[in-house]
């Protein structure tokens, strides 16, 4: 039985890697069993964040080729971690003999504390079938409209389906606490009105320039750079998930594939989440004019995010003293952000 923790967001980039690698190290830190569940089939996922490129993957247990403890990578400075990779496109397809095989290799498994998963961006049947199996959600955004707009559509398809456990909130990448407050009471007030879902605030984490050092470094930075405001950030919200379990409680691996595997029978076609436009005819031709379109928005976010990081890159590499370990740069305005704005939020809700 373990806590099992979905990590989503709605839009890409926003930090949902990042967040997942660094709450796994810091929950181990704390004397918890952790496993980390790379279900990531983005550019930026655990391998990069930590310099580790499995040659297996949950693709190889599913296809029988290695069971899982051959696959899992132990022991990442206390954590373990699942790479999916290609195994996180087999799952929306399997036949019966593969869904059996994927079932009974977590029966094998350790016992763990906390299974956190890791997802992709957007709202494909893969991300939606996570969630859904899962007793708890972390929901990450920025304070950015665009993104804010995109967890909104994730939270409007959770309420369709009739997702029914509080969902957590972390705003990252905030600059001015009051922003981030701003953005959360936004997403708050509009969630209250229109959904059917509950949404409770985890916390923040800054922006900080040592994260972007982190991942140059294939390091997590949560073990570079274990004072600056990132990883403060991280500690807060990791206490507030060890003591505030949102769900029922513990969950069997088990049953979360078990009902992961039904959610992906039942709804397969990435259009089945998505609005209708009623004036649009319908028919295969729209559904794959919706498909190439969420994959060229995806595409787009990507390349963005890929042509900031060669800029943070360039940036680094002429001005080396930014990625030693030994000359961290300052945290970014850390008096301005209250680390602990939940109190704020609840004063204001209640
Ligand atoms: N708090 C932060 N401060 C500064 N930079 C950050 C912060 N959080 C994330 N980033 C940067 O944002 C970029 C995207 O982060 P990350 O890969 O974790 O996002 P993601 O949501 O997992 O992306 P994807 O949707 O592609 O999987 C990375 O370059 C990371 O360094
Ligand atoms: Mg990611």
């Amino acid at each position: 039985m373990a806590r099992i923790i979905t990590v989503t967001s709605g839009k890409g980039g926003v930090g949902k890697t990042s967040i997942s690698l660094n709450l796994s190290l810091a929950l181990a830190s704390q004397g918890f069993k952790v496993c980390l569940f790379d279900a990531d089939l983005g550019l930026a996922n655990v391998n990069i964040l930590t310099g580790i490129y499995p040659k297996k993957d949950l693709g190889h247990v599913i296809s029988g080729q290695f069971n899982l403890n051959e696959v899992i990578i132990r022991d990442y400075q206390g954590i373990d971690i699942i790479p999916g990779s290609s195994g996180i496109q087999k799952i929306a397809d399997l036949t019966r003999t593969e869904t059996g095989t994927l079932i009974s290799a977590f029966l094998d498994l350790d016992e763990y504390d906390y299974f956190i998963f890791d997802t992709s961006a957007g709202i494909s049947s893969q991300v939606l079938s996570f969630c859904m199996a899962s007793h708890e959600i972390v929901l990450v955004a920025t304070c950015e409209p665009t993104s804010l707009t995109d967890a909104y559509s994730m939270l409007k398809v959770l309420s369709r389906y009739g997702y029914d456990s509080p969902i957590r909130v972390i705003i990252n990448q905030v600059t001015s606490g009051k922003a981030a407050k701003k953005a959360y009471a936004h997403l708050k007030t509009t969630v209250n009105r229109f959904l059917d879902v509950r949404i409770v605030p985890l916390g923040i984490v800054a922006s900080d320039k040592n994260v972007q050092a982190a991942v140059i470094s294939q390091t997590p930075f949560w073990m570079l750079f274990p004072d600056t405001v990132a990883s403060k950030c991280i500690k807060n919200i990791c206490e507030k998930l060890v003591f505030n379990a949102v769900s029922s409680g513990d969950m069997q691996l088990e049953l979360f594939w078990d009902k992961c595997l039904r959610f992906l029978e039942k709804h397969r076609r990435p259009e089945d989440f998505l609005e209708k436009d009623p004036a649009q005819p319908s028919g295969d031709k729209t559904a794959e004019d919706l498909q190439i379109k969420t994959a060229l928005s995806q595409m787009e976010s990507k390349l963005s995010l890929l042509m900031e990081e060669v800029k943070q890159i360039k940036m680094m590499l002429q001005h080396p003293k930014n990625i030693s370990p030994e000359t961290p740069s300052p945290p970014p305005e850390p008096r301005e952000i209250s680390i602990d704005f939940e109190a704020w939020m609840e004063k204001k809700y209640k």
